[in-house]
């Protein structure tokens, strides 16, 4: 029986069919039925909606992150009680699935909309916006799943009810699917059970474990959307990922296939090979947005395709660190390799401290004695099962830093144009209203890449495009950025007419340009009779611009730093925006180091000097500021040099504030320059500082090598500078590809000080790559290195060492004497440079400029 309903859905599935009654796919708002990115036919929503007030309208901007214009980009805009009545059949169980991308529709801002959905008697949500949520989550829209249990009604009445301002909503699904729930024992309460048979429930999370995103398209016929498990693993042991072999089949047996598809079985994560650090970690998966007083259902599908034999692997399973499941043993379960399973569980979640997180954790049984000490996942399902008659939890808080970020953006914001209120800072992919972006970003990449599909999002770097587009800016030239500047940045910066700036230009001749950037060209200027300036123009014909010129007015007039770039005001009029800076006299890093007739008067010396300038900019970015600053476009062109070599970092246009402490990074849409991409924040799309640290341990590698980051003409291995030089510095062949002109002419000590620094700023983990402080701690050794093998004093001994381990004594001594000639920031940073001259500890001096806060 229920194998009939399974094909049926299945058919249905493969087929795109809604045809027939079994499932309905409503782009609401939409006058005909229109296909999405994946190919499904969404209908129009109208012939099901009955009472109240409501109207189609289309969104105005369309944010990057949207997969595509179906069913996102028109809504249903609800201003009174509606209902939507939708067939379904008597007794059987269904998805229901609402999309929300809150924009701005017409005259409604969906920041503005607060809304009561209620299924049956099921309320979905109370007074929820969608916005709150968005923001929250940084994502620019998300998707709300529900299983529906079987009820003898033969139609379901969805009810939209505005709390305040309008209901809205952007697409619903209603999915006939074969019940595949049933009695569950609560976790800690063995005597009690709960029938999923005849819950509702809300899906929170369904993650394809040590596996990839898989799209509704190519789920088991349940259209259900699985993402990577990556950004829920906790902690620095992650595991490994496991992947079965080609000719390994997955052997459903009993199991019927819509449970998850093979490819949830054939991936898997286990703890790792090496017993002693299996026993001393738990594997560790943290969920957050976590509703107390619910309780949940825990789904954990299994398969091993390694081992067939039972108690082979053996171990004990936690939720909320409680003993789940002593003596899992997968083999002992399912019979046999590569045979899938899994398992049920139910776990109360109380309203006490923490609660809004579920913890689930993995470890040998080592009480059981198995063969082997891991422990292995394939996939992982959580539900919310409803309590009275509700599934709705409040709107979640967003961030302190979200909140004081929001505030200021809104000071900038057009106030004609809302839609990039809601888009610009936001980004991201729908999930269960939770589930991170990042699986979208690298279905995303892979589509581009293979060039099949040409999204209309901007958001990825473009190969060979050194300079990123942010989002797409809804904001026409016309709007005055200026007058929503933040007071402190209007007071700080000083404001040119556009007269000024056609007249130190000369009138944008031409032959002042010194650079072209994705923002337009920078000129070179004179204003105030005789002070050089830098004048970067924005290209009225370009979309992008007036987010990232607002963020750099903001970013800037905010921070001053020897070794940042300094911004002296801004042109805001005529539809024109310039930005006004100090002239830098030597232009960009890069030009001194390859692809320009330039001399080549970068000595290692100099380009040590300019590396440690450029670290104690972004040093000063990420800890001295009154709050941490990711630059986000770390690269040779962003670094730029004054007549005296001093370094400064620019461009500041793509640069966020955060992490949340609370959580350690920034959720968002991937920005950068290609060759200096941090991979982690490109799978995970989690931002922390150690991003920048990747990019500059490209530039390092760049100034070291004098070559691009990128260099597509070379052979595929050395295209990418950051692979092949780890590539060469592994294999102890880095010597072999440095710039010529620096041949023999560095300390090998100096020489391997910088390159190990920088091969640990590419190390794949952030955690794992140093903090600015310790890369800053490791040039100005460097330097010290060469200083003293060029001035010939005291180093044969040292050459002599027997090793240059950092523990040595040896290197203490030198690290002393070190610390003492250490000069970091500028004076305006540091107002008490003479006591820390004195210091003799490197700890006290740098703690100085962490707990610097605000000036
Ligand atoms: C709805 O939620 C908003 C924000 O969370 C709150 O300010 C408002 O008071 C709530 N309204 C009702 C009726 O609960
Ligand atoms: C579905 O899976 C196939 C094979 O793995 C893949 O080529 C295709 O891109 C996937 N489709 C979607 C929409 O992800
Ligand atoms: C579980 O234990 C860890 C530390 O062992 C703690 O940080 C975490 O908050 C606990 N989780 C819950 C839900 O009690
Ligand atoms: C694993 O988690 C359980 C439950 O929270 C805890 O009792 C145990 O100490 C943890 N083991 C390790 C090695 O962290």
């Amino acid at each position: 029986m229920s194998f009939l309903v399974f094909l049926c859905v299945i058919l249905n599935a493969f087929h795109g069919a809604n045809a027939d009654s079994d499932s309905l796919i409503l782009g609401c708002g939409l006058e005909n039925s229109a296909k999405d990115g994946d190919g499904r036919s969404w209908e129009s929503d109208s012939k099901y909606i009955t009472g109240g007030n409501s109207v189609s309208v289309r969104a105005q901007y369309q944010d990057p992150s949207l997969l595509s214009e179906t069913p996102y980009m028109t809504a249903r805009i609800i201003t009174s009680k509606a209902n939507y009545k939708l067939p379904m059949k008597a007794n059987k169980r269904y998805w229901l699935r609402l999309h929300f991308y809150p924009a701005v529709y017409g005259s409604n801002n969906a920041e503005e909309a607060y809304f009561n959905v209620i299924a049956n008697d099921i309320t979905l949500f109370k007074n929820f916006s969608a916005s709150l949520t968005c923001k929250a989550l940084t994502q620019a829209y998300i998707m709300r799943e529900y299983t529906l249990a079987p009820s003898t009604s033969d139609s379901l009445s969805l009810t939209f009810e505005p709390v305040a301002g309008f209901a809205f909503v952007n697409g619903i699904e209603l999915i006939l699917i074969p019940d595949m729930f049933d009695t569950v024992t609560v976790i800690g309460f063995s005597d009690q059970t709960i029938d999923a048979k005849a819950s509702n429930m809300q899906t929170m999370y369904r993650l394809n474990v040590g596996g990839q995103y898989i799209s509704p398209t190519n789920d088991s016929g349940l259209t259900r959307t699985w993402y990577d498990d990556f950004p829920y693993l906790y902690g620095a042991q992650s595991g490994v990922t496991n992947l079965a072999s080609a000719n390994i089949k997955i052997d459903y047996r009993d199991l019927p296939g819509y449970v998850a598809p093979a490819d949830v079985y054939s991936t898997a994560r286990s703890m790792g090979n090496t017993k002693e650090i299996n026993l001393n970690y738990n594997l560790t998966w943290v969920f957050q947005q976590i509703n107390p007083n619910f309780m949940y259902l825990v789904r954990l599908h299994f398969c091993d395709f390694h081992y067939s034999k039972p108690n082979e692997i053996v171990f004990n399973i936690y939720l909320n660190n409680q003993t789940t499941q002593s003596g899992a043993d997968v083999i002992g379960w399912s019979g046999g390799k590569a045979v899938p399973t899994y398992k049920d569980y139910a776990v109360y979640v109380a309203d006490g401290k923490g609660d809004e997180e579920l913890w689930l954790a993995m470890h040998p049984a080592t009480e059981t004695k198995p063969e082997f000490f891991d422990a292995l996942l394939n996939g992982i399902e959580i539900f919310k099962i409803e309590a009275s008659k509700n599934l709705a939890g409040p709107n979640p808080q967003p961030s302190e830093m979200l909140v004081k970020n929001e505030q200021q953006q809104k000071t900038f914001q057009s106030k004609t144009s809302h839609a990039q209120v809601i888009g610009g800072a936001a980004g991201g992919a729908a999930a269960f209203g939770i589930v991170a972006a990042l699986c979208i970003a690298v279905y995303q990449r892979k589509k581009r890449f293979s060039g099949t599909e040409s999204h209309t999002s901007s958001w990825l770097p473009i190969y060979g495009n050194s300079h990123t587009s942010g989002s797409k800016s809804a904001i026409s030239g016309k709007s005055n950025a200026s007058s929503h500047l933040s007071a402190t940045a209007q007071g700080r910066c000083r404001r040119f007419s556009f007269a000024e700036m056609k007249k130190a230009t000369r009138n944008f001749d031409e032959s002042n340009v010194i650079g072209v950037g994705g923002f337009g060209k920078v000129y070179k200027g004179v204003i105030d009779a005789g002070t050089k300036v830098a004048i970067k123009r924005s290209n009225p014909s370009s979309e992008q611009g007036v987010h990232e010129f607002q963020t750099e007015i903001e970013m800037l007039s905010e921070l001053r730093h020897k070794h940042l770039v300094s911004l002296i005001g801004f042109c805001d009029e005529e539809n024109e925006m310039c930005l006004v800076y100090d002239f830098m006299a030597r232009g960009t890093l890069r030009e001194h180091l390859y692809k320009s007739n330039k001399p080549h008067d970068l000595t290692w010396k100099r380009r040590l000097e300019i590396c440690i300038g450029a670290a104690k900019g972004l040093h000063y970015l990420h800890t001295g500021a009154k709050w941490t600053i990711i630059h986000r476009d770390v690269k040779t062109t962003n670094i730029l040099l004054d007549e005296h070599w001093v370094a400064k970092v620019s461009d500041f246009g793509l640069s966020k504030t955060g992490p949340d402490l609370s959580t350690g990074h920034v959720s968002t849409v991937v920005k950068g320059s290609f060759g200096y991409l941090d991979p982690e924040y490109f799978r995970r799309q989690q931002l922390t500082e150690k991003s920048d640290v990747y990019s500059f341990g490209v530039v390092l590698f760049e100034v070291l090598c004098a070559r691009p980051a990128l260099n597509p003409s070379l052979p595929k291995e050395q295209v990418s500078l950051a692979d092949w030089a780890l590539h060469c510095q592994r294999k102890g062949t880095l010597e072999d590809i440095i710039d010529p002109h620096l041949k023999g002419k560095i300390d090998p000590e100096s020489l391997k000080k910088f390159a190990d620094t920088a091969e640990k700023c590419l190390s794949d983990h952030g955690i794992h790559r140093p903090t600015l402080n310790d890369i800053l701690w490791n040039l100005e050794f460097a330097l010290q290195l060469q200083e003293n093998m060029e001035g010939g004093s005291g180093h044969s001994s040292r050459r002599g060492g027997s090793s240059s381990d950092e523990g040595s004594l040896r290197d203490q001594q030198n690290m002393a004497m070190h610390y003492s000639k250490l000069s970091l920031g500028s004076e305006s940073e540091l107002g008490n440079e003479d006591s820390i001259n004195e210091q003799s500890n490197t700890t006290a001096i740098f703690s100085q400029i962490v707990n610097q806060k605000g000036r």
